[in-house]
């Protein structure tokens, strides 16, 4: 990470006055000056902070500035920070070669040169906001590199969730599709005969019960794609009303009655009275008949229990079967568009269900989530918001 503002600048000298003249001569309110009277206490500035230039008197007791260079080139903090030694002209030549040694960048000369402190050092402290400009350039470019990463992979998931989407849509619309054409074919037959027998009135109503069953699940099927692709592009929205979700449920159980007995199950519901709500019942409906479908579809032929309840401000709709449950590895994964187990014996649906309804949930403030003992029945449960009371 860089700074923008106040690039650090130290200054090492053991005398008082000479750090005071210099600090004069450099300051300016694009840098900040730090001051240090000896090495030990240079060194405990260079840990704590960044420092875009080191200017160190060479002539010090203890620890030299040429021993304190060496240290600061020792250490992997402090290696890259430019050093401009202080030196007394002519006086310490030989020094100046070991300076060079190890590293040095730049020499000032006593008595110093106003002028030609000032430009150097604004030549230090430019170089280090190129090099922040610089660094923040590669950081930003970093970033959006990422950004631009997670988009194409976004993009590429969102295109292979079309392509899953259509090639399974077309498998499963063929289906229905086929049986309808194969029956329609067939009636054309006896009506070429002059079979009437098998147009009387027992025969129809079987026929137009068949029918109505593959159309529907076309329906259902169309339905669903439209609700992924709302829910894809953000174009679901949620209807409010007032519901009343104990009714709501005492409805879907016995409109779901006869499907249960097809499935060898039953329905038993456990409900609360008077447990209302804003929210959209036709949105509300359509998770809890997925569930539903769900529970009769992978339930054993067992019994299906609903139950609704109130839970620190939320509405909560159970749903538990006594099939083969969902082992926890899955218990994520069925919520995500097509997946579906592959032990499990049924295989029906195309894998939405438990996507559209969690989606549906989520787009009410609310959950869904799952909590299942695999071989033990699966316990779905739907958590919706309801409004504060006494507001
Ligand atoms: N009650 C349950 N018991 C056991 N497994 C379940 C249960 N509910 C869902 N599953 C598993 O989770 C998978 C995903 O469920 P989901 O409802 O999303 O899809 P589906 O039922 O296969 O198809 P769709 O709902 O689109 O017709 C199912 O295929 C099934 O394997
Ligand atoms: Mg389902």
């Amino acid at each position: 990470m860089t700074t923008i503002a106040g690039i650090k600048v130290l200054i090492v000298d053991d005398l008082p006055e000479n750090l005071l003249a210099l600090s004069k001569i450099i300051e300016q309110d694009d840098r900040i000056i730090y001051q240090a009277r000896s090495g030990v206490a240079a060194l405990a500035l260079l840990l704590e902070h960044e420092f875009a230039l080191a200017i160190l008197d060479v002539m010090m007791p203890g620890m030299d500035g040429f021993e304190l260079a060496e240290l600061m080139r020792g250490t992997e903090r402090t290696r890259a920070i430019p050093i401009v030694f202080v030196s007394a002209a002519g006086k310490e030549l030989n020094h100046a070669f070991k300076g060079y040694e190890t590293g040095a960048v730049d020499f000032l000369y006593k008595p110093l040169d106003i002028a030609a402190v000032q430009s150097k050092v604004n030549v230090f402290v430019a170089m280090r906001r190129q090099q922040d400009e610089m660094t923040r350039q590669v950081d930003a470019l970093e970033k959006s590199q990422r950004e631009l990463l997670a988009m194409k992979e976004e993009l590429r998931y969102s295109l292979q969730l079309r392509d899953d989407f259509m090639s399974m849509v077309a498998h499963e619309l063929r289906t229905p599709l086929n049986t309808l054409l194969l029956e329609s074919q067939l009636r054309g037959m006896q009506l070429d005969r002059g079979n009437a027998d098998a147009f009387a009135p027992a025969q129809l109503r079987r026929m137009v019960a068949r029918d109505g069953r593959q159309i529907k699940s076309m329906i259902r099927l169309i339905d669903d794609m439209v609700d992924v692709s709302r829910i894809r592009s953000g174009k679901l929205s949620i209807r409010a009303t007032e519901v009343d979700l104990s009714v709501l449920l005492q409805q879907v159980v016995s409109d779901l009655e006869p499907q249960a007995d097809i499935a060898g199950s039953c329905i038993t519901l456990l409900a609360t009275d008077g447990i209302c709500g804003s929210w959209d019942d036709f949105r509300v409906e359509q998770i809890i008949i997925n569930l539903l479908t769900n529970a009769l579809r992978y339930g054993a032929r067992k019994p299906v229990e609903v139950s609704l309840a109130t839970d620190s401000g939320h509405a909560i709709v159970t749903v538990r079967d006594h099939g083969g449950g969902i082992a926890l590895e899955d218990q994520q994964r069925i919520f995500a568009p097509f997946e579906r187990v592959g032990t499990n014996t049924v295989r029906e649906g195309l894998g939405l269900g438990l996507y559209i309804a969690r989606q549906l949930a989520e787009a009410h403030g609310g959950t869904l989530e799952v909590a299942s003992v695999e071989g033990d029945g699966a316990l779905f449960a739907l958590s919706l918001p309801m409004p504060a009371t006494g507001a």
